[in-house]
């Protein structure tokens, strides 16, 4: 009886800790990751991130589960500027943020369909998506060709070096700019309400230390006279 219990238990144990180390596993990679140092409180940076992302992100990927109203009430843009900038006034504001590609476009250019963005900061991480995007070289020095970039995180991807013109000739500084930026944006969508979040969460245990304070001095009054 005992033992089946043991044995029960010690299952559900497994269970619970199996996806955990999926988890960590899935998040150790075999090349050392570069610090984004990225800002979500930062609006400006994030929005030069919302333009690069739809000049050279969105002609392959999505971001489908943000609206254009969103970015622009949380960015500082009007319904117009959002479409505007990241659109070329051909969405609505009310729109999802979907790739201009066609369906299955990217599938048989690249043999997969780029992945949507929407949540890949969570998924894979800030650290992991600015090294990503900054570890394109050429496989054989001095070659700028299309087919000669490789890719020190993803080995073999097949997304292409889409900030190439960056890389070749902007100073490091501005690539480093650049790609910080794309992935404050990426992180800002990920979650839009994180700056939110933080900062009612300090609120929160704030009022629960007072609460605490308040409930034991309550409590040290009702025991006063009791004796114990
Ligand atoms: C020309 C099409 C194209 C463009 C433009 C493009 N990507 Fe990609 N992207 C892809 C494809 C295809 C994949 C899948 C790559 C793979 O699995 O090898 C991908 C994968 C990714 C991944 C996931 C990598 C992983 O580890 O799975 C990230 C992150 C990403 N892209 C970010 C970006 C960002 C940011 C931009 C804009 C600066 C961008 N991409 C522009 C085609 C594109």
């Amino acid at each position: 009886m005992m033992t089946s219990f043991l044995s029960r238990l010690s299952l559900v144990i497994a269970a619970m800790v199996f996806p955990v180390s999926l988890v960590l596993a899935a998040a150790s990679y075999n090349i050392e990751l570069e610090a984004a140092n990225n800002d979500i409180r930062d609006k400006e940076s994030l929005q030069r991130g919302a333009v690069h992302f739809a000049n050279y992100c969105m002609a392959c990927h999505s971001a489908q589960y943000m609206r254009y109203n969103r970015v622009a009430r949380d960015l500082g843009w009007t319904d117009e500027e959002v479409v505007e900038k990241l659109a070329f006034g051909q969405r609505l504001p009310v729109d999802h943020m979907m790739s201009f590609m066609e369906d299955g476009v990217s599938e048989s250019k690249f043999g997969i369909e780029a992945p949507d963005l929407s949540l890949m900061a969570r998924l894979k991480g800030n650290d992991y998506i600015y090294t990503f995007l900054r570890g394109y070289y050429l496989e054989n020095e001095g070659v700028w060709e299309p087919g000669n970039w490789n890719n020190k995180v993803l080995e073999g991807t097949s997304m292409p070096n889409v900030l190439e013109s960056f890389q070749k000739h902007s100073s490091p500084e501005e690539y480093e700019q650049v790609t910080r930026d794309l992935v404050n944006f990426l992180d800002y969508i990920a979650e839009p309400n994180k700056v939110e979040r933080w900062d009612l969460g300090w609120k929160v245990i704030l009022f629960l230390l007072v609460l605490l304070l308040l409930t034991y001095l309550l409590k040290r009054e009702y025991w006063r006279d009791v004796k114990h």
